[in-house]
């Protein structure tokens, strides 16, 4: 009898220091928030597919509208979720030295290859390095270098669905998932891949299975916010094996043959191997394969997402899709029915479109930012307090939330390119992230983008079929919207 008390006097004891201890930190910090559940925090009805992500952080982001800032619990992890547009712009911009690096996904230690790359990389020197180095490759001359690559992906692309001669009908997200690898696969390995016809080839299979954090690695990333120690203790890595030495091996062996056949390319990693030969470099091929990885991981998933809510929207918008048909056919009578780097980038309605399909549905719901140091957020409000953050205090920007907020947006439902004219341009807009680490592929997606939905529409019209779900159904599981049932769509030949 007495030891059975005296095991659940442990238990309870235990469930006290690592459930219920860790859900009353912004109680104790006198910091707005709503009730959490021991482990599962705020998320509970994520982890359990009932409700999106999406519906929890914008049921808190409703929830206080009055406050610049309010508190969270990402499992046992704590995160102050900012609302408040100035004092996002003061954690991002202006006191970077102190929130200089996104939170963890995994301890460092237990995958090197991912921590090493730009957006896993501490806010230090090495990342301001790296940065860098990379930079220039998204120049507006490199980019032009490069779109005589991403051309030769988009005609494949369309000339793939037009020669079957007829309305077809295609599920997107798989389709600009393959179309999305190959841009990639050429212009950061000097590879062409073809996804559309070579369903099977290499380099699409592993990218799907490092850019896809569902399932079991998803459900590894709740362990690592429930806790980071037993984490720890078990050590998996963030990318799979397999995959991660098809990786090593590729960038190995295109060092070696660029270095011994003196071969030069415009590519991510001739860039790379250019800043690896310079005199003190301490680059290693570790380095560039950690950098190449994650261009494929941010390419993939996030490109062909802004392509399929294009798509989308401009399905069920068929005024602006032919709005925009107009725009393109007068763009491409200028130019003798070519479509080249500069007519694209003239067609500001293309831009709006994007801006206003990225605003509607940016591919990550929210952003973050981790402090390296303590920090005090002052009081503004008659009912707040300072709030002091000791280092390690994870801060959430709700991208989509705020996108979606009628104060900024008026009637935010509505697919409305206007908002991104020059006369109207609209703020606050934070689908590329803000401040110094910002997404540093913003201008070679956006490019990806206009090239890919010009070509589409001056070839089809994009049309609504039977599949075609109106409005779509999210998928429960995931953290950014992604519907169940993908993106069915039909793509009508013009001519
Ligand atoms: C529509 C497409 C894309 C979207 C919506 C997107 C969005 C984002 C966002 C929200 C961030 C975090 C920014 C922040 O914390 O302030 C980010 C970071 C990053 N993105 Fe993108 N991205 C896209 C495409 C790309 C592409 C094509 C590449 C590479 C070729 C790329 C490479 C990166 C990298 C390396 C970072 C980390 C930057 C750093 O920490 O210094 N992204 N992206």
């Amino acid at each position: 009898m007495l030891l059975i008390t005296a095991f659940f006097i442990i238990l309870l004891i235990f469930f006290c220091f690592t459930g219920i201890i860790p859900i009353l930190y912004w109680k104790r910090r006198k910091v707005p928030h709503l009730m959490a559940w021991p482990y599962f925090g705020n998320r509970i009805s994520h982890v359990f597919h009932q409700h999106t992500m999406l519906d929890v952080l914008n049921k808190h982001y409703q929830a206080f509208r009055e406050k610049r800032y309010f508190g969270f619990y990402n499992m046992c992890t704590p995160v102050l979720i900012l609302r408040d547009l100035k004092l996002i712009k003061q954690i991002t911009v202006e006191e970077f030295d102190s929130f200089p690096e996104h939170r963890r996904f995994i301890p460092d230690e237990l995958d090197r290859l991912w921590s090493k790359n730009l957006f896993a990389m501490r806010g230090d020197e090495k990342w301001k390095s790296m940065r860098a180095t990379l930079t220039p490759f998204f120049t507006g001359s490199k980019l032009k270098m490069m779109f005589g690559l991403m051309k030769s992906c988009s005609n494949q692309f369309t000339n793939h669905f037009l020669s079957q001669n007829q309305l077809v009908t295609v599920e997107l997200k798989d389709a600009f998932t393959r179309l999305a690898n190959d841009v990639i696969a050429i212009t950061a390995f000097g590879v062409s891949c073809n996804s559309l016809e070579n369903k099977t080839n290499e380099f699409y299979l592993m990218g799907k299975v490092i850019s896809n954090v569902t399932g079991w690695r998803s459900s590894l990333q709740n362990l690592y916010q429930l806790s980071p120690t037993l984490y720890k203790f078990l050590g998996y890595p963030f990318y799979p094996k397999k995959e991660k030495s098809f990786f090593e091996n590729l960038v190995n062996e295109i060092v070696k043959l660029r270095k011994n056949k003196g071969l030069s390319k415009v590519d991510v990693i001739h860039s790379l191997i250019e800043a690896k030969n310079k005199k003190d470099s301490i680059l290693t091929n570790e380095d560039i394969t950690a950098q190449v990885m994650i261009f494929f991981f941010a390419g993939f998933e996030s490109i062909s997402t802004m392509l399929c809510y294009t798509c989308y929207e401009l399905a069920i918008n068929p005024d602006v899709q032919e709005n925009l048909y107009k725009e393109i056919s007068v763009a491409l009578r200028a130019t003798n029915g070519d479509i080249t780097y500069d007519m694209l980038m003239n067609i500001q309605y293309l831009g709006n479109i994007l801006d206003e399909s990225l605003r509607k549905w940016p591919p990550f719901n929210f952003i973050d930012r981790c402090s390296i140091k303590p920090f005090t957020i002052k009081p503004k409000e008659s009912d707040e307090k300072s709030l002091y953050l000791e280092a390690g205090t994870v801060c959430i920007i709700p991208v989509l939330s705020i996108q979606r907020d009628p104060k900024y947006y008026p009637d935010p439902e509505r697919f409305d390119p206007e908002r991104f004219s020059k006369a109207n341009k609209q703020v606050p807009y934070f689908s590329f992230g803000v401040g110094q680490r910002n997404c540093i592929g913003s201008r070679f997606a956006l490019l990806e983008g206009r090239l890919i939905i010009a070509e589409l529409i001056r070839k089809f019209k994009i049309v609504p079929v039977e599949k075609t779900e109106i409005p779509l159904v999210m998928n429960k599981g995931r953290n950014n919207a992604i519907p169940s049932n993908g993106f069915w769509l039909g793509l009508k030949p013009r001519r």
